[in-house]
């Protein structure tokens, strides 16, 4: 395994949730860290977390569906952080609901939020690491995507374009020595999954968000020869 100290990574959707568990952990790593978000107050707290590990922190408000605010924000954390060698493409939103009942603006939402976020954020980190010569991208999907559902339909499709557009961008940045890496984890104890009811209500038995994150540090030490191309993880006894 590689240390990954000095290294600066950049967490979409790191105010909370799995994003902010990644943060946390890659940050005991020596890794500094940009995370990014909507909700301002959640970033303050969690960067203030981080710089009492003793790394770097910095934050930037933005809306990962925006593709100018996106790509303003990531340059603005690169020039805070001083270069960039991770990207955790994990902001997302998980709007369930019947195909009747759901209307066309929220599933052009969510795919603006979940496939195109990570678009963005990917092309924004992209000329950062190809001037660098490596890197490491890790694209969040889900089990979701690989295979719809009753409900699922704008965030199980959202998911699957990700897993594909993750798969291309894998093809075409080998080559540069960027690692591209998709992940596609089953259900996490967080808000979202909570919220929208994909637990039966003991968050105890399912993955809780350091078991994902601890996976996601393993990954990212492995030797850079090696690349984990993709990947699932499941709760061991739901
Ligand atoms: N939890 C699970 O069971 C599970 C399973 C498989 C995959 N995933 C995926 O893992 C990722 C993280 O999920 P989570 O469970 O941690 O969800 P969560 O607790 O709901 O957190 C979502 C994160 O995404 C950010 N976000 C959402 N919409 C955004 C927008 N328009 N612009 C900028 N940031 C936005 C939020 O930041 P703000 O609140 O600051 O906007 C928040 O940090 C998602 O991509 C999700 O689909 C989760």
């Amino acid at each position: 395994m590689i240390s990954l100290k000095g290294k600066a990574a950049i967490i979409t959707g790191g105010g909370r949730g799995l994003g902010k568990a990644v943060a946390l952990q890659l940050a005991l790593e020596g890794i500094d860290i940009g995370i990014t978000g909507r909700n301002e107050e959640n970033l303050k707290a969690t960067v203030e977390e981080i710089r009492g590990i003793g790394v770097k922190a910095a934050y930037a408000v933005f809306d990962i569906g925006a593709e100018e605010e996106v790509k303003t924000g990531i340059n603005q954390l690169v020039t805070e952080l001083g270069g960039v060698d991770i990207l955790i493409n994990n902001a997302g939103i998980g709007d369930f609901g019947t195909l009747e009942s759901m209307p066309s603006q929220k599933w052009e939402q969510v795919f603006r939020t979940n496939l195109f976020g990570v678009y963005y954020a990917a092309m924004a980190v992209f000329p950062h690491l190809k001037a660098k010569g490596e890197g490491d991208i890790v694209n969040i999907a889900s089990t979701a995507g690989l295979k719809g559902g009753s409900t699922m339909s704008a965030y199980a499709a959202s998911k699957a374009a990700v897993i594909s557009l993750s798969q291309s961008m894998m093809a075409e940045w080998r080559k540069q020595n960027i690692r591209v890496i998709t992940l596609t984890p089953s259900t996490i104890a967080t808000d979202m999954s909570i919220q929208g009811g994909l637990t039966d209500g003991d968050t105890d038995k399912v993955l809780q968000p350091e078991d994902f994150a601890e996976w996601v540090r393993d990954m990212l030490k492995m030797n850079r020869r090696a690349l984990v191309a993709s990947a699932s993880i499941f709760s061991s006894n739901p």
